[in-house]
């Protein structure tokens, strides 16, 4: 979405903020503003993609967002309060599902189903406050899952947020580690950064 012209019906604060973060030359990370226009663009161009798939709920911003652009989401989170909250706030959209859990844990029960292609938005970790004792970071383990549980050929395309923090001597494994065990397990996935995102997507055109 670069030299994206912000449309003139957008709320003037999301503009705003918008415009001053392209001024500044587009600093990490981008406004949540920005992450959710992108994965609606991106659900917009590829219909094959029916499902939408997050960890980390968190206040379910990116659900609400996307509420329409697929059909069928999941979402998990750790925090039982958290959980509950985006219960509340969705509970009149019956095509969201949300859970409560440990991500790995709970993709298993989620792609258990043959599952449709699906837009996997990995954003689970650990913040300040929150439930401890889970690791920082359950990116590799929810990977696994999905290598184990889903189909290379299906298409599926992973993204996972924050990759800034995905550096050496940090929390998390770093880029280098995470884009060698995707194309370990799935040889035909491309991995690159674009926008404080790392994209994990087939070559084979869908
Ligand atoms: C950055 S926030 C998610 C933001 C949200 N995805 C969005 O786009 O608005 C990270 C969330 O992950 C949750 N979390 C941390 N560890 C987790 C785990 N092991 N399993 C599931 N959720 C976890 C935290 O409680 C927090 O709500």
């Amino acid at each position: 979405m670069r030299n994206l012209l912000y449309p003139i019906g957008y709320p003037f604060r999301k503009r705003q903020l918008l415009a001053r973060w392209e001024a500044a030359g587009r600093p990490n990370p981008p406004p949540a503003y920005f992450k959710h226009d992108y994965l609606k663009q991106l659900a917009a161009e590829n219909p094959h993609l029916t499902t939408f798939v997050e960890t980390g709920t968190w206040k379910a911003d990116t659900l609400y967002q996307l509420r329409n652009s697929f059909q069928t989401l999941h979402s998990v989170e750790l925090d039982f309060d958290l959980f509950l909250a985006a219960k509340k706030r969705l509970s009149r959209f019956k095509h969201i599902r949300l859970w409560q859990g440990h991500s790995p844990e709970v993709l298993q029960l989620i792609l258990d189903k043959p599952s449709s292609p699906t837009l996997f938005w990995l954003d689970a970790h650990y913040m300040s406050g929150g439930v401890s004792g889970y690791g920082i970071c359950p990116i590799l383990a929810e990977l696994e899952v999905i290598f184990e549980q889903c189909h290379e050929e299906a298409g599926h395309l992973i993204l996972i947020d924050d990759a800034r923090n995905f550096i050496p001597a940090g929390d998390y494994p770093t880029l280098a580690e995470v884009e060698q065990f995707v194309t370990v397990h799935w040889p035909s996935y491309n991995v690159w950064v674009q926008d404080d995102m790392i994209h994990c997507r087939s070559q084979v055109k869908q």
